[in-house]
Order: C-alpha cells, then sequence, then structure tokens
C-alpha cells in the first residue's frame, strides 16, 4: 500500500525509506474532510481518518467546499496574485479581522495590532523576532545616547568625582571625570554590543528556519545550527522561579552621571538586552503541554519587569484550534507579537501573519523586510474566508473545536481508565490533543525495547495499516501521539480511533511488540 522506495529518488529519500520501514510511506490522492484516500494495489481508493491533520493546518478538513470554491472564484475572475508594492486593502481586512477577534477575546482596553504578512510558520516567528530586535537596538541607541548626553554633560561641566564613583567602579583612587568617562564609555559600549537575549520554554518549537530553530528546544534540530544565529535561554515551564533567576542573571544596565552640588554620582538605566521570550500557549511538536494561568502571568510580570516583548507562538494553538481562537487568551495570557500560519491558509494558500501591538510598533520595519510572496491577494482572500467561516454563527467553529475536542478526549480518559499500565497521560485542549504511552525502553517485549527511541511511530504504522487511522508522534515526544483534526470530526471517526487505540493498548499490555512491527 505505498510507494516503493526509488533509488533515484531525489526528494529526500532517506526520509522515505526510513518512513517505509514503519509502514508509513503512502501516497495519498485525494483528501475530503478527515480523510485521505491511498490506493490499493488493485487501484480502489482506500480511505483513512486523518487525525494528523496536516500538523494543524486542517481546521477546516481537506479540500472545504467553500474555500475551494472561493480559490477557484478568485483565479477564474483573475485575481492579480502578485501586485508587490501597491495597494493591498485584503491584506488590511485581515489585519482588522484579527483585531477584532483580538479584542473580544483580550477585552475592549486590548491595543490595537498592526500586522506584517508572511508564508509560513517560522516566516512569521522570525519577522516578529526581526522586529522585535529591531525595536530593541533603537530602544538601544535611545537609552545609550541619553546616558552619553548625561557624561558628556558632566565632562563639560569639569565635575568633581566622589569616591563612591571611583570605587563604584573599580578605578584607583582619585581618578577624575575623563577616566570615570572612559570607563563608563568603555562598558556602555559593552553593554551595546552584547548579542540580544532569547527567552525560551523546553520543550518549544518554532520552526527550523536559521533564527527560528534556535529559538526551538530540540537539540538534534538545534544544535548543528547554532552558529548561525542567537542563543536562546530555555526555561522549564511552570518554574516562575527559574524564570526570575534566568532574568536577574542575565540583566544589565547602560551607566550615566548626574552632577549635584558640582560632583558627579553614577545613575543607572536599565540596558533593554531582552530581545523577546518566545512561547507557545500550547506546545505541539514539543508534546501537547498548555501552558498554566499562573505560569502565564509571571512570564508576564517578570518580562514587564525587563520591559521583554512577549511572542505568542499561536502558529499551532491559534486559528480556533483550543476552543478560542487564540489559546493564549484562556489563560490570560497577552502577547507583545502574535504569529498565525497553518489553517490560516485554509489548507490550501501558504499564509502567515505576525501582529504587533501599536505601541511597540516601528514603521522602519516595513522598509527592510519583505518577501515575493507575502501579503499576494490569493492567500490573503483565502484568510478572509477562512475567518468569516470560523466567525460564522457567533462562533460555531470555535463552539465545535471544544465539543469535539472534549468527545475525543472523553474517549482518551476512558481508556486511560482502562489501561493505567499503558497509558501514561491525556493531554490538550479543544481540537489539540496529546496521549501519552508509558516509556517503552525497559519492556518486557524486545521489539519495544530496540524501538523505544521511535515508538510512536511504531504505533502510527500499525493504526495506519490496522485500523486506517492516521496520527504520528513527534520527534520531541515519540510517547506522545498527537491529534489534530478538523471540527468536522465525526462520532463514527472518533469510535474508529477507539477501537484502533483499544488494540494498539492491549497490544502493549500483553507486550507482544512483534504485532506493531511491519509484518
Ligand atoms: N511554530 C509552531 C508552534 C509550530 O508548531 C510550527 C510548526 C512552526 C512554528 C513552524 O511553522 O512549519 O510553517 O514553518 N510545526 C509543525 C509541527 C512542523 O510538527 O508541529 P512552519
Amino acid at each position: 500500500n505505498g510507494a516503493s522506495v526509488e533509488t533515484n529518488d531525489l526528494a529526500e529519500p532517506y526520509l522515505l525509506g526510513w518512513l517505509a520501514s514503519v509502514g508509513l510511506d503512502v501516497e495519498y490522492v485525494r483528501g475530503e474532510g478527515n480523510t485521505l484516500y491511498y490506493r490499493d494495489s488493485e487501484g480502489r481508493e482506500i480511505p483513512v481518518v486523518d487525525y494528523a491533520g496536516g500538523y494543524g493546518s486542517l481546521m477546516l478538513g481537506h479540500n472545504h467546499p467553500e474555500i475551494n470554491a472561493h480559490a477557484k472564484s478568485l483565479l477564474d475572475g483573475g485575481i492579480p496574485v502578485h501586485a508587490q508594492f501597491s495597494r493591498h486593502p485584503y491584506a488590511n481586512e485581515v489585519a482588522q479581522a484579527l483585531n477584532a477577534i483580538l479584542r473580544r477575546e483580550l477585552g475592549d482596553d486590548a491595543e490595537e495590532y498592526s500586522a506584517i504578512f508572511a508564508n509560513t510558520g517560522a516566516e512569521a516567528v522570525e519577522a516578529a523576532v526581526k522586529h522585535a530586535e529591531l525595536d530593541r537596538r533603537m530602544r538601544m541607541d535611545e537609552a545609550y545616547a541619553a546616558a552619553s548626553a548625561q557624561v558628556s554633560a558632566a565632562q563639560a561641566a569639569g565635575a568633581g568625582v566622589g569616591a563612591a564613583v571611583v570605587e563604584a567602579l573599580g578605578l584607583p583612587a582619585g581618578a577624575g571625570i575623563e577616566v570615570v568617562a572612559d570607563e563608563i564609555t568603555r562598558r556602555n559600549d559593552a553593554v551595546r554590543q552584547r548579542t540580544p537575549l532569547f527567552l525560551s520554554l523546553e520543550g518549544g518549537f518554532h520552526g527550523k528556519l536559521v533564527g527560528s530553530v534556535q529559538l526551538t528546544h530540540n537539540e538534534g534540530y538545534r544544535a548543528p545550527f547554532a552558529a548561525l544565529a542567537a542563543q536562546a535561554r530555555f526555561v522549564p515551564r511552570d518554574r516562575p522561579e527559574v524564570l526570575k533567576e534566568v532574568v536577574e542573571a542575565e540583566r544589565a544596565e547602560l551607566l550615566g552621571l548626574a552632577v549635584e552640588d558640582g560632583t558627579a554620582v553614577l545613575v543607572r538605566h536599565a540596558a533593554p538586552v531582552f530581545c523577546a521570550f518566545v512561547l507557545e500557549p500550547i506546545q505541539g511538536e514539543g508534546g501537547i503541554r498548555v501552558i498554566g494561568r499562573e505560569f502565564a502571568e509571571e512570564i508576564q510580570r517578570v518580562c514587564a519587569a525587563v520591559d521583554c516583548p512577549v511572542i505568542v507562538d499561536e502558529v499551532q494553538s491559534g486559528m480556533g484550534r483550543s476552543g478560542s481562537f487564540f489559546a493564549s487568551s484562556r489563560v490570560g495570557l497577552r502577547g507583545d507579537y502574535y504569529a498565525l500560519a497553518k489553517s490560516l491558509g485554509g489548507g490550501i494558500a501558504k499564509a502567515s501573519v505576525m501582529l504587533v501591538r501599536r505601541s511597540r510598533y516601528r514603521r522602519e520595519f516595513e522598509l527592510v523586510h519583505s518577501s515575493t510572496f507575502a501579503k499576494d491577494a490569493f492567500s490573503c482572500h483565502i484568510a478572509l474566508k477562512v475567518l468569516e467561516l470560523m466567525e460564522a454563527d457567533g462562533g460555531r467553529v470555535y463552539r465545535l473545536a471544544a465539543e469535539r475536542g472534549q468527545a475525543l478526549k472523553d474517549v482518551f480518559e476512558t481508556l486511560r481508565t482502562d489501561f493505567p499500565d499503558v497509558v501514561e497521560d491525556v493531554r490538550g485542549e479543544g481540537l489539540m490533543l496529546g496521549l501519552e504511552f508509558r516509556d517503552q525502553t525497559q519492556s518486557a517485549s524486545q521489539a519495544l525495547r530496540e524501538n523505544a527511541g521511535t515508538f510512536g511511530y511504531l504505533v502510527a504504522g500499525y493504526l495506519l495499516r490496522e485500523h486506517r487511522v492516521r496520527t504520528f508522534p513527534t520527534a520531541s515526544a515519540v510517547h506522545t501521539l498527537r491529534f489534530e483534526p478538523s471540527v468536522y470530526l465525526t462520532d463514527e471517526e472518533i469510535a474508529q480511533l477507539e477501537t484502533g487505540l483499544r488494540d494498539v493498548c492491549a497490544i502493549l499490555r500483553a507486550q507482544d511488540g512483534e504485532r506493531l512491527l511491519l509484518p
């Protein structure tokens, strides 16, 4: 049931070979709603229930009829897809629609957010990071200039220097204003030139481009490319005391001088060394982990204290998947930036956007950041259609995500009750759910022990083969299967999954690992 691995395959043949080894090398020929179809050896279409949901890009399923009809009418109408450097009213409409949703979920006092469009999730994250760095540098330059002006004024006034200043700067006793000024300039230059600091969460995933992969926790993805971009400090989830420690250890100041009664005294200005705290409100690739309300409040408090902007990566958790449009709004987390992608493109367009709070917005960014494909008419119009469908009937899509998600979660909870020896945990909100199996590294089954590192993929291959269910773990959480179907998930589809999972649980209870291997 699937492609054989051709030796002359030039498009990632190694990955395909690996997929083949666990029986996941299937070619899908059609998609509709929650169903993907492949052809068997007789050419018949075989349906598979798709819980991978394009890794979360299919909130409205494969080939949603209204989205597809809209796409066709746009193309038939000769829409100018690429008309860079012209008016883009549809992009503004997307931004307005997202702002209206933000106000609803955050409260009427929410500030407006400006929108910068991009193509992929990683790109939206990187646009936010670049903007945050532009803003940080401008704030740094302003603070540096203000401190320098103070020092110059003290020099011009020929101010005396008290012993306290000399001691604080570690200078020899009796040092005069010129020596003090040189030392302050040396220190301020060093602070100004420090590489920007990023904070991120352990288990976080923010993409695999040069910059964003350094915010992604998984070492396998990140470490080989560490030399290419700034590093992040990874903070453990729900450990506010560690967050405080990291921030305390890294904060820095710029020094200035004030002249009081003809004598110079030190003035300390907070230096903007923190570029951004980047986090997912519900970690996806990290194994479906929901950030708690208290931790969210602490993040907000600590970041505000050092003027570090918060970039809320809603690439996977957003677009209604959690039951709210922004998962962060459920725990009261308010971002200075938001990144959205995946379902924004309705399953057919590649579209992403980053939103930035107006009070942080730097219009200079518009002149230094762009992409050939970003903000194009086609993907903006598709995004508008997606938002229209989501907002229809007072947000029926969000209610469905919550209700269908609960129905699915109830099944997982029943499995946990029935198989406490096999199921470790059930996590998530709405249609972003994770089912964690117990670690199999010490399994009685040799097959399970030997494949413990790719355990979830074995289970995925088995579910596909035997139950026509498509789901995956992630590379960062191989014991957790991830479920992100569309809101049109039916009870029958849930029942089909339950049958498959009960079969897997029984196999694991019996430690009959051989059965999960390819025949
Ligand atoms: N941020 C989050 C939270 C993501 O989950 C992803 C992708 C990205 C950024 C990058 O988006 O792929 O469009 O560049 N997550 C997928 C996953 C790949 O497996 O969870 P991208």
